[in-house]
């Protein structure tokens, strides 16, 4: 059971720069919840994309796995035969709380997909044989400067027809729009029981580590990168969605 997110509720913690650590890992089902609108739609979603678009005897990719709520969704959703999911992430505890989490849950239906846990970097990754691959809220923590190297190595080892489902915060060019869609994600987490010292202090956190794109770089991005189309299939506030087909 995920505990309560109470991570920034404490007046004598360090606002340190965010680290997907043990704590977080503790944590992270309902900090998800909690702070990313749409979070609890986006997966099942993906899920349905994912078994539109997922080709027999191949690979689904799921990028920054955290605990494996993608993989599990797409597991339970894809029947096609011989596909194997993929997911891989650079947080040990991450990794090491998924696989207990694919134990506690028992075998996954036998003719269903099988899923792969991997601990590693996703820029270091072979990407082969790819019909579906997911970036869901992890592209923002890679480094700008790599991020069209990382698409475009994604692009490389998809099958034709493919997608790429990219879920991630975004920015506004305008800073009138900046500033209200801020706000109006503010109001969500104060709904969702956060108070403003715990919500300033986590944007205090992530500002170094999160690095949010505007929607338009992304989509110019996808298509630099071989993506034949990219469009938007989701926003809430300033969290949006992307599925770009290969
Ligand atoms: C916001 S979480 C992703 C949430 C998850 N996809 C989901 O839908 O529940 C971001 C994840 O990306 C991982 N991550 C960040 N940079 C990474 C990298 N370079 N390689 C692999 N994983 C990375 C983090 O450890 C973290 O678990």
């Amino acid at each position: 059971m995920s505990q309560k997110d109470q991570i920034y509720r404490d007046g004598s913690l360090q606002a340190d720069d965010f680290v997907f650590n043990d704590r977080v890992v503790r944590v992270f089902p309902d900090m998800i919840r909690r702070s990313v609108p749409g979070y609890g739609l986006i997966v099942p979603s993906i899920a349905l994309l994912a078994r539109r678009y997922a080709q027999p005897g191949t690979r689904i990719y799921d990028l920054g796995s955290s605990l494996g709520a993608v993989s599990l969704a797409i597991a339970d959703a894809v029947e096609e035969p011989g596909v194997e999911i993929v997911a891989v992430d650079n947080s040990p505890d991450m990794v090491a709380r998924f696989r207990e989490i694919i134990t506690e849950r028992g075998t996954l239906a036998e003719d269903g997909p099988r899923i792969q846990v991997i601990e590693g970097d996703v820029l270091d990754t072979r990407y082969e044989n790819a019909s579906v691959v997911v970036l869901n809220f992890t592209l923002q923590f890679i480094d700008r400067e790599v991020r069209a190297d990382l698409l475009q190595n994604i692009a490389n080892g998809m099958r034709p027809g493919g997608i790429l489902v990219l879920s991630e915060k975004i920015r506004f060019e305008s800073e009138a729009e900046q500033q209200l869609q801020n706000a109006w994600h503010h109001d969500f987490k104060r709904a969702q029981g956060y108070s403003d010292l715990e919500i300033a202090r986590k944007r205090d956190a992530l500002e170094q580590t999160l690095r949010p794109d505007s929607m338009d770089k992304h989509i110019e991005r996808l298509l630099a990168a071989g993506f034949s189309q990219a469009y938007r299939w989701f926003q809430c506030f300033n969290f949006a969605s992307v599925v770009a087909v290969r």
